[in-house]
């Protein structure tokens, strides 16, 4: 009997959680079925509770619904309740444990893979939103020597900046303002690279940059990181490798093993 898992969200034709999934499964001989499902848009909770009924063991929560999947579990991790978002469900008798992995696949993404460690470094996080949140406590936990939110809207950057203060040093700002500060690290967290648009920031921040990363992955590089080349950044990378590493984090909770994750990676690059 395989132990079954899905991914749930809307739309979640595209996804490739359940190639990655089934990748890890095969590598670690887990016996689990993984597959997608569609939730209308107001209608999550009752696919969630089918899928519970046919036995199912866990979700991967994609959007619109990481709001929902908090407000739905009975236990949450750390990093889930700073977020305000879940990413990842565990069925377990009859609690419903919610995680968000989002974060620590960013930051492995950007350690482990591209090899640039986050500690003593400036960051700059473009983007207020759920996407943003979900990564700011895991980023500061690597001690950055300052993490600058950048927001289209200022209030948004500031209510965030004001709930992480306690776990870092972290500024607020708007792009009509954008100081003149050098950046290391960029990453675009905006959902602007989605409608193929390209946030109104400075040509010149990418120019001292060693790294500008965009959280969202697509066959063809964004806006976002044809203007971090075009604008002197050394190094540039999509969200490919914080798709996997957050997966591989979902494995985890749910399996207690670690799946190798550069195989992974290096097969969904050569495909993209
Ligand atoms: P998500 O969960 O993907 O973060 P969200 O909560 O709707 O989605 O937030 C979207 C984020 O992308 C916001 O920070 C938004 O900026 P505003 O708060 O000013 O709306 C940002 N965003 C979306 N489109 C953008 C664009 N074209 N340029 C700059 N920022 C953009």
């Amino acid at each position: 009997m395989l132990d079954l898992y899905a991914v749930i969200g809307n739309p979640v034709a595209h996804s490739k959680s359940p190639l990655i999934h089934t990748i890890f499964a095969q590598q670690t001989n887990q016996s689990i079925q993984y597959d997608a499902r569609l939730a209308p848009l107001e209608g999550f909770i009752s696919v969630v509770e089918n899928f519970r009924q046919q036995g199912g063991k866990g979700l991967n929560v994609t959007v619109p619904f990481k709001l929902e999947a908090y407000q739905l579990s009975t236990h949450l991790t750390e990093r889930a309740r700073t977020a305000q978002a879940v990413n990842t469900l565990k069925f377990e008798n009859d609690e419903i444990l919610g995680d968000n992995t989002d974060g620590i696949g960013l930051v492995r993404d950007i350690e482990s893979n591209l090899g640039i460690a986050i500690a003593a470094k400036r960051i700059l996080l473009l983007g207020a939103g759920g996407a943003s949140r979900g990564v700011i406590l895991p980023l500061l936990q690597r001690q950055p020597a300052l993490l600058t939110i950048a927001n289209r809207t200022l209030h948004k950057a500031e209510a965030l900046q004001q709930q992480f203060i306690p776990h870092g040093d972290i500024v607020a700002v708007d792009f009509m303002d954008f100081p003149d500060d050098k950046f290391d690290i960029i990453i675009n967290a905006t959902s602007a690279s989605l409608h193929d648009a390209l946030p109104q920031i400075p040509a010149e921040i990418f120019s001292h940059a060693i790294l500008a990363y965009d959280m969202m992955y697509s066959q063809e590089p964004t806006r976002f990181l044809k203007f971090a080349q075009q604008n002197g950044v050394q190094q540039w990378a999509d969200g490919t490798g914080m798709l996997v590493e957050q997966a591989a984090e979902s494995f985890f909770f749910w399996r207690g093993i670690n799946p190798q994750t550069k195989p992974v990676i290096t097969m969904l690059k050569s495909q993209a």
